[in-house]
């Protein structure tokens, strides 16, 4: 049975009893309205840990203004049957007001020129600052031995893989495959802001990357005729709205001309109401 845990004290009395048995603990952090790609991180946690805790937290610090804080789905009696689908241990659901109490401001982030203020930072101002702040709050309150994350947010994996290791934090993070739709689109919560033709428009992010993985497998080693053969997959698409497509290093994120060695291929488009996010490894 997967418990549904309110409060920090609770998650935190799981934890120590987990501790004392010298078990190994497994986090996955999430903001609910589950679908595979979430599940199959919690499948990746159950296999390699002995107690497994999923969060949901719809968190306010990473939404500016005009995003979609309000109408993010909420489905918590989903969620939980399938949690325990998956055979979580816990549910750990906490409210605003316990994560952010009155005269809370302390808040984490990395150098103006880091991580953060790459591809999806550049349109998303803050968004980062939001995620390490309550990661590292939630990994204070869990205290996970492995944490994991999906290679759709890639940028989000490597600033929080950055923030442990600066902020010796203890905690191994690993990042999982990216699941897909049978027409190849990733996963998303967001992906039900689509209507039925925007839904079938958002496959041209996938089919952008995998043009882009068949021409860097055919010896193609500039990023610009990459680039310009993705936005051209895009573009057939009327009123898709491309906010960035990247070639960068895959560690560093710094953008490259020629692709060799650990490269990433990176995009994020807006469908309508959806802004989509999708990415390879090359
Ligand atoms: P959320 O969007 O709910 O995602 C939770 C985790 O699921 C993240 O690690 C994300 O990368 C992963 N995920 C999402 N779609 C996926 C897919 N199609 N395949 C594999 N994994 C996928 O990311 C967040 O929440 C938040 O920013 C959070 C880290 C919880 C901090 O608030």
């Amino acid at each position: 049975m997967t418990q549904i845990v309110r409060t920090i004290h609770e998650v935190r009395g799981f934890v120590s009893d987990c501790r004392r048995k010298g078990w190994k603990t497994g986090f996955v952090p999430t903001m609910g309205a589950f679908h595979a790609g979430h599940l199959s991180l919690i499948r990746q946690a159950r296999r390699e840990c002995d107690s497994v805790i999923v969060s949901i937290f719809v968190n306010p610090l990473q939404f500016s203004a005009g995003e979609d804080y309000d109408q993010y789905p909420r489905q918590l009696d989903r969620d939980l049957r399938m949690a325990e689908s998956e055979k979580a241990d816990i549910l750990f659901c906490p409210e605003v007001a316990e994560m952010y109490p009155k005269g809370f401001d302390t808040y984490i982030d990395q150098s103006d020129g880091g991580l953060p203020s790459k591809l999806c930072g550049r349109f998303r101002p803050g968004h980062f600052r939001g995620v390490m702040t309550v990661v590292c709050k939630l990994f204070n309150m869990v205290r996970p031995d492995v944490a994991y994350f999906g290679q759709k947010d890639y940028q989000q994996y490597l600033i929080i893989r950055r923030m442990t290791i600066d902020l010796n934090l203890d905690v191994d993070v690993r990042v999982h495959p990216t699941v897909r739709e049978e027409d190849g689109v990733a996963m998303s919560s967001r992906n039900i802001y689509l209507g039925p033709k925007q839904r079938k428009d958002a496959g041209c992010l996938h089919q952008a990357l995998r043009r882009a993985e068949e021409m860097v497998s055919n010896g193609e080693s500039s990023a610009a005729r990459v680039t310009s053969e993705m936005k051209r997959v895009i573009n057939r698409v009327k009123g898709a709205r491309i906010d960035y497509i990247a070639v960068v290093n895959s560690e560093t994120l710094e953008p490259l001309k020629e692709i060799k060695g650990k490269t990433l291929i990176a995009l994020a488009v807006r469908i309508g109401k959806a802004r989509l996010i999708d990415n390879a490894l090359v």
